[in-house]
């Protein structure tokens, strides 16, 4: 997938909020060798480096593009190399701190893919992962419904996007499964106030609205950006825009 860091950039500050929610969460040891999923440019695992004392990070991305700046937030501590979730997982490392920020959403078949990232924990080792609530947010919601509409059905050849995101309650017994018996498992609402709905385009823009945009061409691409457009004005006609975005967040040891 195509990730602009410039786009995906514009929002920092709220897009920031929920690393430093997980980063309360962290029981911090002295020592500790963590992996970042979904590392993206690197600043936030930097920022998880330098709040462990003496540990190490890897930060993974499958994106060159966002890992593009990275080097700039490399130091003795901190490196990143550019690989999927789902090689990762495939490897031999293990680690005190298994951590992701708004990543793992992009990752198919979580009932899978969370035993596979708990077995990469060491024991008494802790998980943490933010990740988006899309069946609940309501600018994915619509994306969906507008890609299931004429001509863009015909265009996705019926594609739409069907998120890999649970309900909080599955992760929990999946958590419980893999013998966390202390977990941290609930959702919160980061209220997103906007100018108006075209900064709402502008945000979806620098993530969910990608895998669509790349799948048109042309024409059709620019109809179906200017028609997600004017459903969002449609729906947020007042601004400025109130939009209250729903995170899943876990922490557990095992
Ligand atoms: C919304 S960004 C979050 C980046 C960073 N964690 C942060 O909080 O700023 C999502 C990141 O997940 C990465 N990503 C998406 N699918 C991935 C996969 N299968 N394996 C590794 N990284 C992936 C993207 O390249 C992107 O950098």
């Amino acid at each position: 997938m195509a990730w602009n860091p410039e786009t995906y950039n514009q929002f920092k500050s709220d897009r920031f909020r929920p690393f430093y929610d997980l980063l309360e969460l962290v029981k911090v040891k002295p020592g500790m060798e963590v992996i970042d999923l979904g590392c993206g440019t690197g600043e936030l695992t930097r920022k998880l480096a330098d709040s462990l004392p003496d540990s190490t990070v890897l930060g993974i991305d499958s994106s060159e593009e966002m890992l593009r700046d990275s080097l700039a937030f490399a130091n003795n501590r901190v490196r990143f190399e550019q690989r999927t979730i789902e090689e990762q997982v495939g490897l031999d490392g293990k680690y005190d701190l298994v951590f992701s920020n708004a990543a793992v959403q992009w990752v198919d078949d979580h009932e899978t893919l969370f035993p596979n990232i708990i077995s990469m924990l060491k024991p008494g080792g802790q998980l943490l992962i933010q990740m988006p609530d899309q069946h609940h947010n309501i600018s994915n919601r619509m994306l969906n419904r507008l890609a299931e509409k004429e001509p863009f059905r015909t265009a996705l050849q019926g594609w739409t996007r069907t998120s890999p995101v649970l309900d909080i309650d599955q992760y929990a017994r999946i958590l419980f499964e893999q013998r966390s018996r202390v977990m941290n498992v609930f959702e919160k609402i980061y209220p997103l106030v906007l100018q108006d709905s075209n900064a709402l385009f502008d945000w979806v823009s620098g993530t969910a609205l990608i895998p669509y945009t790349e799948k048109l061409d042309g024409e059709i691409r620019d109809e179906f950006i200017s028609e997600y457009r004017r459903l969002l004005q449609e729906k947020f006609e007042k601004p400025p825009v109130f939009y209250p975005f729903k995170r899943i967040i876990l922490e557990a040891t095992f």
